[in-house]
């Protein structure tokens, strides 16, 4: 069968990573999560101390060595051979990364790497642009929403489970904040894909949202 390109985008805690993975798992599928990479540029701008405009994040694009691989079944992030993968989810990175997002220089050089990254097929692609700019061709684009409050809880739920002592009205707040950074940046802003299917997940369970990617994939192959 011929393997499927699939592009999942939505905002903040919609649960874009957890059905893409698990979708890729059955699938025999590559995961790329795109949000990892902008956040380990956000995280190299923090630890470089690098101040986050346009003309310092366009200098981290120039140079950028940021890579995902795959050990267990789990997506590694490493920059500059440096394992970030757990440094890369701190709130500080989460309130800058936005902010780094936005810079055309930087999502030139990501749309380049995603597209290579995609070039054999067999993948699930999650983030905010992907139906819309990297890949405007894939077999099946999902856009997964849910209500803000909702998201929140989800992150909240997560940060807390980490130890992280945090109040869910502020990061309801920073959730938002970004959603809105998100969705008016001039370039790539997240918007569902004129042919994506919307799937909002606010009362609905992973395994639910998992079956019905899957079922759309089955349809596809079917009509391939
Ligand atoms: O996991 P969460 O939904 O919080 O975010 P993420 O997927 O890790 O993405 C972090 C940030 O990276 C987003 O808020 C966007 O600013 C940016 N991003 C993007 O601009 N384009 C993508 N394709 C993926 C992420
Ligand atoms: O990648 P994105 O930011 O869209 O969301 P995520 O990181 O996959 O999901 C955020 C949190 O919500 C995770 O802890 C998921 O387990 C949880 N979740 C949920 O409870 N119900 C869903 N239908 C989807 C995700």
């Amino acid at each position: 069968m011929k393997p499927l390109i699939i592009a999942i985008d939505g905002p903040a805690g919609a649960g874009k990573s957890t059905v893409a993975k698990l979708a890729a798992q059955k699938l025999n599928y590559t995961y790329i999560d795109t949000g990892a990479m902008y956040r380990a540029v956000a995280w190299q701008a923090l630890h470089e101390g690098v101040e986050p405009n346009n003309r310092e994040i366009a200098g981290l694009a120039r140079k950028l060595d940021v890579k995902l691989s795959y050990v267990d079944g789990k997506t590694k992030v490493a920059v500059a051979g440096q394992d970030i993968t757990e440094a890369i989810r701190t709130p500080e990175v989460s309130r800058l990364v936005a902010k780094v997002a936005q810079v055309p220089e930087l999502r030139d050089v990501m749309l380049k790497l995603q597209r290579e990254m995609a070039s054999q097929g067999g993948v699930v692609m999650d983030g905010r642009d992907i139906g819309t700019h990297v890949l405007p061709n894939a077999d099946i684009k999902i856009f997964l929403t849910a209500s803000i409050a909702e998201r929140a809880k989800r992150r909240w739920r997560e940060l807390t489970d980490k130890g992280y002592t945090i109040v869910l009205a502020e990061l309801e707040n920073e959730i938002a904040c970004r959603d809105k950074e998100d969705c008016e940046r001039e370039v790539a802003p997240l918007i569902a894909a004129a042919d994506a299917i919307q799937v909002d997940t606010t009362h609905l369970s992973i395994d639910d949202t998992v079956e019905k990617i899957l079922n759309l994939c089955k349809e596809r192959q079917t009509n391939v």
